[in-house]
């Protein structure tokens, strides 16, 4: 039987465009169904719209505080998800208990530490912060989280603040140019990143209530900007804000700071979350610009609890007034929005990636952002690199070699997949045979809000550690802080700028025995260094993460040429620093009020205009070559205020290895009708070149970047005039002056 190809053909067609016309009707009716909030292809903001049309006042009100520790409420009828929340900045934390700080004891969330946020200002790379947000926001991701709790870029006023390792340092401009990429990063993976803490946070002392008074011009100079780029160039989807009081009113629900400025002059859109029971007034917060409050007290499933979640200021008692008419809906609309556009932008996104846990990747992202974190601070007679094979006998001591630093800190405390310590680095570099060590110190277990000094004996562990450096060839001790309390920990400051557990006298015991002593500090703040003339080199370590072994073993060995720089001054005394310069009153505080009565003049700012000597000046570090920085020079000798200055100059490695500086441009208003700092950051580069290369560096500088904020015209303000460039490689080494004029 001859079968009618032609004929069977157009049957074939005719059935196939009769099944896709069915198809297409049926997705267009499924569609014409589908409200448009769940409609993937639409923006999101027409998104939003439409969910909230379509969500009671009961269900917008709900989405406005916690339902648990670290989540808040989705809107189940209409599928839209809860907003889960973690820290921290340095990696993904461990799951809590629904309504406890504590662990769950999950066995699927141990994350990658990555190092501590001082370590990534140190490293003055802004690609290195994009990097590092990518990969912690693929943990996130994967992890399905909503928000990550975290960057944090409180100004580094006092060394004994106790969260300044999970900070960016003392100068606006570097927290401003590093925290930007971090949140890119974040982000690009589909979750929000959450600035902190917003603002006047810079202690731990009396943190929940202690009233902040500063000035005008040091707030909108010194405290706002790293939080206003984060906003307006990160584009950060959230907000914290902080336990403390500015002018009268908590951070949480403070007018000035979150409806003025926050919301009104940066035009931020995203979520203000509160700090975890950081709300203390419905009225405030309905009106002052908090839109999720978090926190705890219950366990959640009940009422049960002296402050059940259904009680929060903006849960019950703001549904009161909602219909009770004291409050327009329109403000509870506006929070609505705002985690409405949250949750679109993350959980509901159409293009959401899908992360990744613990990869090859984010370990080698943690060993490079150490790395480039490092900051050789010393180093005579070439002391470092030690190369591999040069000793035999390699003693390490010191506690921190070998305790863990992933832990403790606060909230930023990890439960890592896991964590090389310096020893086993070194031990992995220059094999076990040639490393001996001994603990020399013991600081007691890790706790949060008390100390427990350790049970071994201090004399028999020096005495040990004595020993051991006196039948060395060379000596790394490995100290410094540790994130208990006390030492680099959330919710204390410190006590002193000194060195806990003897360490001081122990180093001053292995110099006696042992000349050819180093000192490896891993800490978040300064410490004092009184043995400092007898130690011929100091490596400023951070709290490295899960691959601090490696990286400090790279380092010190020489496989890596460190290329860190300081991201804050170390006093030679806790009195030469600013904020411990006008009494109690400007630090910690009288526990009611507190003044920053140094105002703008916070870091080498204060230094260099008091002319005071710091041990080691901000932007400080060395490297195992040399650089060389050539003249300086600009396209034009006179501006106009909208102007940009484009300087050039040459950098070259005139030394036998390669290695990475980092150019550093400041500058200075000599002659104003208002005080202004020696010297303020508004450029730097870091710049890697091979032994003996050359490159040309061009930076482009907006004169409006040069404004300070005029108290009077409540705005920023320029005044013409000449105008100081300053080029070095640290706040305290400058190559090259320019002057320019500004019309
Ligand atoms: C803490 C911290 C904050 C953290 C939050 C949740 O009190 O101040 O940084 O993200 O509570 O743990």
């Amino acid at each position: 039987m001859k079968i009618n190809i032609q004929k069977n053909k157009q049957l074939v067609k005719s059935v196939f465009v009769t099944i896709v016309g069915i198809g297409a009707s049926l997705v267009a009716a499924a569609q014409q169904k589908q409200p448009a909030y769940l409609d993937v292809r639409k923006p999101v903001e027409e998104r939003v719209e439409n969910a909230l049309s379509l969500m009671t006042t009961e269900e917008k009100v709900s989405l406005c505080y916690a339902q648990s520790k670290f989540s808040s409420k989705g809107v189940a009828r209409l599928g839209i998800p809860e907003v889960w929340m973690d820290d921290g900045p340095h990696g993904i934390r461990e799951e809590a208990l629904w309504d406890e700080w504590s662990g769950a004891n999950w066995t699927s969330d141990s994350c990658t530490a990555f190092p501590a946020l001082t370590c990534l200002a140190a490293s003055f790379n802004p690609q290195l912060s994009l990097l590092y947000g990518k990969s912690i926001g693929e943990e996130a991701r994967y992890r399905n989280k909503t928000v990550l709790l975290g960057p944090g870029v409180n100004i580094y006023r006092t060394p004994l603040n106790g969260r300044n390792f999970e900070y960016m340092g003392e100068d606006p401009y570097l927290s401003s140019r590093m925290v930007v990429p971090y949140i890119q990063g974040v982000q690009s993976e589909g979750v929000a990143a959450c600035v902190k803490h917003f603002a006047l946070n810079n202690q731990e002392e009396w943190r929940g209530h202690i009233n902040v008074n500063v000035s005008d011009r040091a707030l909108y100079e010194i405290y706002l900007p790293a939080f206003k780029a984060a906003v307006q160039e990160g584009k950060a989807w959230s907000i914290m804000g902080s336990y403390n009081q500015f002018r009268g009113e908590h951070c949480c629900h403070n007018d000035l700071l979150l409806n003025q400025i926050l919301k009104g002059d940066w035009k931020f859109d995203g979520v203000v979350i509160s700090d975890w029971g950081g709300v203390h007034n419905t009225d405030q917060a309905v009106r002052n610009g908090l839109d999720l409050e978090m926190g705890t007290y219950t366990n959640g499933l009940t009422t049960k609890g002296n402050f059940p979640y259904s009680e929060y200021y903006l849960a019950n008692p703001f549904l009161k007034g909602i219909k009770d008419g004291k409050y327009d809906l329109a403000l509870l609309n506006d929070k609505a929005r705002r985690i409405l556009r949250l949750i679109f932008r993350t959980t509901m996104s159409v293009d959401r990636p899908f992360g990744r846990f613990v990869s090859p990747e984010h370990s080698e992202a943690a060993r490079k952002i150490a790395q480039e974190g490092i900051v050789l601070l010393k180093n005579e007679k070439q002391f470092f690199p030690v190369p591999v094979g040069q000793f035999k006998k390699i003693a390490v001591i010191g506690e921190n070699a070998s305790r863990s630093l992933v832990i403790g800190g606060g909230s930023s405390s990890l439960k890592a997949a896991y964590e090389q310590s310096p020893l086993e680095g070194l031990i992995a570099k220059y094999g076990k045979d040639h490393i001996i060590y001994s603990l020399g110190y013991a600081s007691g277990p890790s706790l949060y809000g008390r100390e427990e000094p350790s049970k071994l004996n201090a004399d028999s562990l020096m005495a040990a550690a004595i020993e051991t450096a006196r039948n060395a060839d060379i000596v790394f001790f490995i100290g410094g802080l540790n994130k208990n309390h006390f030492q680099d920990c959330e919710g204390g400051d410190r006590q002193s700028l000194s060195l806990p557990f003897g360490q001081d006298k122990l180093i001053d015991a292995l110099l006696k025995v042992n000349k050819n002593t180093a000192v490896v500090l891993l800490s978040g703040n300064a410490v004092s260094m009184p043995w400092i003339n007898k130690v011929p080199a100091i490596m400023q370590g951070w709290y490295l993460g899960s691959e601090a072994g490696n990286a400090l073993a790279d380092v010190i060995s020489g496989d890596v040429n460190p290329s860190g720089k300081l991201p804050f001054s170390f006093p030679k005394k806790l009195e030469d620093n600013a904020a411990h310069s006008y009494g109690k009153i400007s630090y910690p505080g009288d526990s009611v009020n507190q003044y920053y009565k140094e105002d703008i003049l916070v870091g080498y700012r204060w230094f260099d205009t008091k002319k005071i000597t710091p041990q080691y000046a901000f932007g400080h570090g060395l490297s195992y070559t040399s650089f060389d920085l050539g003249t300086l020079t600009a396209d034009k000798s006179v501006y106009s205020k909208e102007d940009v200055i484009k300087v050039k100059f040459t950098l070259k490695n005139t030394g036998s290895r390669s290695g990475a500086e980092v150019a550093q441009l400041y500058v200075q208003d000599p002659v104003c009708t208002v005080s202004r700092p020696v010297k303020e950051l508004k450029a730097f580069e870091k710049v890697f070149l091979q032994p003996g290369e050359t490159k040309t560096v061009e930076m482009n500088l907006k004169v409006a970047d040069f404004a300070f904020y005029d108290e009077h015209k409540k705005d920023w303000n320029i005044e013409a005039g000449d105008f100081i460039l300053q080029l070095g490689n640290s706040s305290d080494h400058i190559s090259q002056k320019l002057k320019i004029t500004i019309r």
